[in-house]
């Protein structure tokens, strides 16, 4: 069953009904000032860091009610209700939400009465713009009132959560005209306040909630909007609001539009003021904000930024193939998806709550994967900002705090596939953009300027420390886990409240990972081609003997038979074997070892890859492991935790999908590839959208397993590292354009009756319009490349060349 559909010419997905599974959000914000925003209108905005400069408030365990946002009331004679539905929920005659790129569009009617709600983040500011259109579709005359409606947060998130006995006595307001200025706590020592405003004379306002809301109400039935009339409060500690109320009167057929500006401004101290003894902010730079977007005009042109901007980043990838799916995926959602995690990485969403967790090292490494083909200025610096936060020894903090690029420790460090992550996102930006400069930026461990060391030294001290930390079968000790965070073989936590991430010692124990082996094979060989691209020979020799090492190990003692082990716990037992009694075959190594192509030549590679078909596979997606645990494990640790077929424990962890597929292209079986990628593809799945219940234009982090109740139910949309992986699964891999450090290679491996199809692809500034025709129908192998009209001889790599600006590139499988 489907709650909408996608409307490709316009990139955009369009809700028809309010009554999603589960609310359907979008991301407004490229830069600094962002919005989470819901198919009903809710959702919160910060300005850079959710946790200490969230706007307007939220409040957690959200879902589905999802109450709280940027809300508009109309009311038209005894009805009340808004073009989003929520918080009234009285029923609309139409109701639509387009999320779009960047942009969300909401229209409602009832009675007649048309309201339509644009919203968007311009591309250079720190505000959200809605444009409000109301337009009577009626043939009598009709006088409505509107009523806007946003509840501050008191600025830091944690502060309004825990700490809001102090608050309730903080809350600050001034009033000028239809602006609504929010200054909590910045009498002492804050340099900034929000702004709400909209361009036309108001007939009232309110700013304390309690006055708006009244006593024991809600958003769902205002007592001002019921009455019709605002009370002017001013809001004096206890909760601040913004509600402005608009009386319009329209003509049969009349249109009027309004345009709301949420604001975000910073002062320079001198200039704090515009009253210091009577306290009154310095409002001119809130001034200026809201002249930028006094009109319609403005506001279209600034939107029209918006679409200019994302439609040059997003040609930067562009498929036309004959599957409209593919096509969809690749050269629109895929690619947002990729952005938004990029500038979210796990911060802020309906799952992830914006004051938890910061930027994960890991994380923001693999992010970097699916986007630094769209901005690679930003992956070049968030590569260093990553780097920066490294150990001496190589090790890392397993997160990181967006505003101050502070290492922390919240959930510790010790996780040793970390190091090897940066190499990945570094092989990649280098790779992309042919930018060797990076290697000798000067970056710091911990944070400390003085212990700074260029880039490439931390390349190899991440190298090394794997390769100088391994266990009884010559395979990297886990430390506190590897990739599945949920794999605590060091932690052995008896009590609730331990939290399985910190507890138990990280070095010590001998537990160790096969997936952080495979990883080692595969990043190890990236990494010795950025020694020779350094000119360093002797480094990467060194380097690919210790590959040499890990390879042996892992077919020695990581291999279990008929897949690859999955590691050895503290006790030198086994796990992902079948010599366990559950959890006896795990789909991290057999992913990584082949894509990273081990056992390929010695045939293991298709055994493992058959053996995840038999034992993982599910119609919804691969399973992460097989049997489930019934029981907990005290050595096993968080995997164990969980009920059966959910998130580590056997459910579909989505992001190790694409490892999988891409195993699969290594070994040239291109159906059983593609399968694997529909399984958990956004737009295959649509029509299942009341089992799968999120978003259907985006990835989710797990997919319940076969042992769940729910089996198929999806969790925790939006920010996960699957976006980055399937971007390059299906991009590099199934389509096959990947890019090496002499050019873009072309390797397609692609499902019987794929067909023919074209591609544009911009590879360090130069457009690729590459067409591929596969008359046989085969799944993997290309016969002739002919590169602007010259055939490429004894290779599958275009060469670069710096000063063209486009190349045609003519490819044939066979
Ligand atoms: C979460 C974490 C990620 C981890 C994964 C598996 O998605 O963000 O770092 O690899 O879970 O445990
Ligand atoms: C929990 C989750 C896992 C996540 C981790 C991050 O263990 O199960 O998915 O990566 O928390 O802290």
């Amino acid at each position: 069953m489907k709650f909408g559909y996608f409307d490709d010419a316009n990139k955009e997905y369009v809700i028809t009904t309010p009554k999603t599974p589960l609310p359907w959000i979008n991301y407004l914000g490229c830069n600094e000032f962002f919005s989470l925003i819901s198919n009903t209108q809710g959702g919160y905005t910060f300005y850079k860091d959710a946790k200490l400069l969230r706007l307007t408030r939220y409040r957690y365990n959200n879902v589905p009610t999802d109450m709280g946002g940027k809300y508009f009331y109309v009311k038209d004679g005894d009805t009340v209700w808004n073009p989003g539905w929520q918080p009234t929920q009285t029923e609309l005659d139409e109701y639509e939400c387009r999320h779009g790129i960047g942009y969300s569009r909401f229209t409602g009617k009832k009675n007649g009465l048309k309201a339509s709600a644009l919203s968007f983040v311009p591309m250079n500011d720190n505000c959200e713009v809605t444009q409000l259109t109301l337009t009577n579709e009626s043939n009598e005359k009709k006088s409505v009132k509107v009523f806007s409606y946003v509840e501050w947060c008191l600025w830091n998130a944690d502060d309004d959560m825990k700490n809001f006995q102090r608050l309730l006595s903080c809350g600050e307001m001034e009033v000028e005209g239809s602006t609504i200025y929010h200054k909590t706590e910045y009498r002492e020592r804050r340099n900034h306040y929000a702004v709400y405003s909209v361009n036309a004379p108001v007939a009232g306002f309110d700013t304390s909630r309690d006055e708006f809301l009244g006593a024991y109400r809600s958003a769902a039935n205002p007592e001002v909007v019921e009455k019709g009339q605002c009370t002017n409060s001013m809001a004096s500690g206890w909760s601040p609001i913004a509600c402005q109320q608009l009386n319009v009167e329209l003509a049969p057929g009349e249109s009027k539009d309004f345009v709301f500006v949420l604001g975000y401004i910073e002062n320079p101290q001198e200039e704090k003021w515009e009253d210091s003894a009577m306290q009154v902010i310095n409002k001119k730079r809130a001034h200026e904000m809201l002249a930028r977007y006094a009109t319609t005009d403005d506001v279209k042109k600034a939107l029209d930024e918006l679409h200019a901007y994302w439609a040059k980043l997003l040609s930067k990838y562009q498929v036309s193939s004959k599957d409209e799916k593919v096509n969809r995926m690749v050269n629109i959602w895929n690619q947002y998806q990729c952005m938004v995690t990029f500038n979210m990485s796990r911060s802020a969403s309906y799952y992830e709550s914006g004051i938890g967790r910061g930027m994960g090292f890991r994380d923001s490494c693999q992010d970097l994967l699916g986007f630094v083909h769209l901005i690679p200025d930003r992956a070049r610096e968030r590569i260093i900002d990553i780097a920066s936060t490294q150990f001496e020894d190589g090790s890392a903090y397993h997160q990181y705090q967006p505003l101050t690029k502070k290492g922390n420790s919240d959930i510790g460090s010790g996780f040793n596939d970390d190091p090897l992550w940066l190499i990945a996102g570094t092989s990649a930006y280098v790779r992309e953009t042919g930018d060797v400069s990076i290697l000798d930026v000067m970056t710091p461990f911990d944070n400390d300027a003085s212990k700074a060391t260029p880039l490439m030294n931390h390349l190899k001290r991440s190298f090394d420390y794997i390769a100088t930390h391994k266990g009884p079968h010559d395979l990297p000790l886990i430390g506190r886990a590897d990739w599945n965070d949920c794999l605590n073989l060091n932690c052995f936590s008896e009590h609730p409240g331990e939290s399985f991430q910190t507890f138990g010692p990280s070095e010590g124990p001998v537990a160790e990972s096969v997936f952080i082996a495979g990883m080692f094979v595969k990043y190890g060989e990236e990494y010795a081609q950025l020694c020779e691209l350094k000119g360093d020979n002797a480094e990467a020799a060194r380097a690919r003997a210790e590959v040499e090492k890990m390879y042996a190990a892992i077919l020695k003692d990581g291999w279990d038979g008929e897949w690859f082990v999955r590691a050895y716990d503290a006790f030198s037992h086994k796990v992902g074997s079948k010599e366990c009694e559950e959890g006896q075959i795990f789909i991290e190594p057999q992913g990584f070892c082949v894509l990273a192509g081990v056992g390929v030549k010695e045939g293991l590679a298709e055994k493992a890859l058959n053996s995840v078909k038999e034992k993982l596979d599910t119609k919804y997606g691969v399973m992460i492991l097989q049997p489930a645990y019934t029981k907990y494990h005290l050595e096993l640790g968080e995997v164990s935790s969980y009920p059966p077929g959910y998130k580590e424990n056997a459910g579909i962890f989505c992001h190790n999908n694409p490892w999988v597929s891409i195993a699969e292209t290594v070994i040239g079986r291109g159906d059983r590839a593609f399968e694997i990628y529909k399984k958990t593809c956004p737009a295959y799945i649509e029509d299942i959208s009341e089992i799968h219940r999120t978003e259907p234009y985006v990835y989710s982090q797990m997919v319940a397993g076969a042992d769940a109740p729910r089996h198929g139910e999806a969790k925790n949309s939006w920010l996960t590292g699957t976006a980055a992986w399937t971007f390059v699964n299906v991009s590099q891999y199934i389509l096959g354009v990947y890019p090496t450090h002499n050019g873009l290679q072309i390797n397609p491996c692609v499902p019987t009756g794929f067909g023919d199809f074209d591609l544009i692809r911009t590879y360090r500034g130069v457009n690729y319009h590459v067409s591929v025709k596969n008359p046989n129908g085969v799944q993997k192998g290309v016969t002739k490349i002919v590169v602007d009209g010259k055939e490429l001889v004894g290779t599958s790599v275009i060469p670069y060349e710096a000063g063209k600006t486009d190349v045609t590139v003519q490819v044939v499988m066979g």
